[in-house]
């Protein structure tokens, strides 16, 4: 089957395109021909991936999938959550977006913090919706270079590396979004 990952970047596809095999031709944004930006517009993970997976569904005829990811943080009712990309401006600045929290985090005790994963699938018009999560703490300060985004400031539980000294690998075992991928393949599978 053809299936369309709502995605401009190559190395989401090529990564979900191993896990699935030769059952699934999957395609990106740029191979149907969709060179615009989709809109997300909505206040949650899960709407603003089905609205990206709706888009391509309705305009485009393909079979879509997408995701959403955002880090929520209790303290701070649950921000950046689906503002985790520019949180701190316009530009896609992850130094920015880290330094913001740790400074809206000073002198705070509460520190536990969830990536979250929202995965929304449309065959043939029926939508369905899964996620993947992991539950953590955010660090005083940036710790490692690996990975992106808000990885040196956050701490998986069970851990004492930030997202940011794990390996690729071992980060990807219990991420967030491997665990919501894990549902993607289930779903296809069953
Ligand atoms: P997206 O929905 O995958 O584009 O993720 C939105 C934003 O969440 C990104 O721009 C990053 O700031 C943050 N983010 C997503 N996944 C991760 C991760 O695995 N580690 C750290 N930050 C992430």
């Amino acid at each position: 089957m053809k299936l369309v990952f709502a995605t401009n970047n190559p190395n989401k596809l090529k990564e979900i395109q191993h896990i699935l095999g030769d059952q699934v031709e999957l395609l990106g944004l740029t191979d149907i021909g969709c060179t615009e930006e989709i809109p997300e517009t909505a206040p949650t993970l899960e709407g603003n991936a089905l609205q990206k997976a709706m888009y391509v569904y309705e305009k485009f005829g393909f079979d879509c999938f997408a995701d959403d990811t955002g880090l929520e943080i209790e303290a701070l009712d649950g921000e950046p959550g689906v503002y985790s990309a520019r949180y701190a401006g316009g530009a896609k600045d992850a130094e920015a977006n880290m330094t913001k929290v740790l400074e809206k985090l000073q002198n705070e005790e509460n520190r536990k913090a969830c990536f979250k994963t929202a995965i929304a699938i449309v065959i043939g018009g029926k939508k369905t919706l899964m996620n993947g999560e992991v539950q953590g703490t955010i660090l005083a300060e940036k710790r490692g270079a690996e990975g992106f985004g808000y990885d040196p400031i956050f701490q998986p539980e069970g851990y004492e590396l930030s997202f940011a000294e794990m390996d690729l690998s071992e980060k990807n075992k219990i991420s967030h979004r491997a665990r919501a991928v894990q549902k993607l393949v289930a779903f296809l599978n069953r």
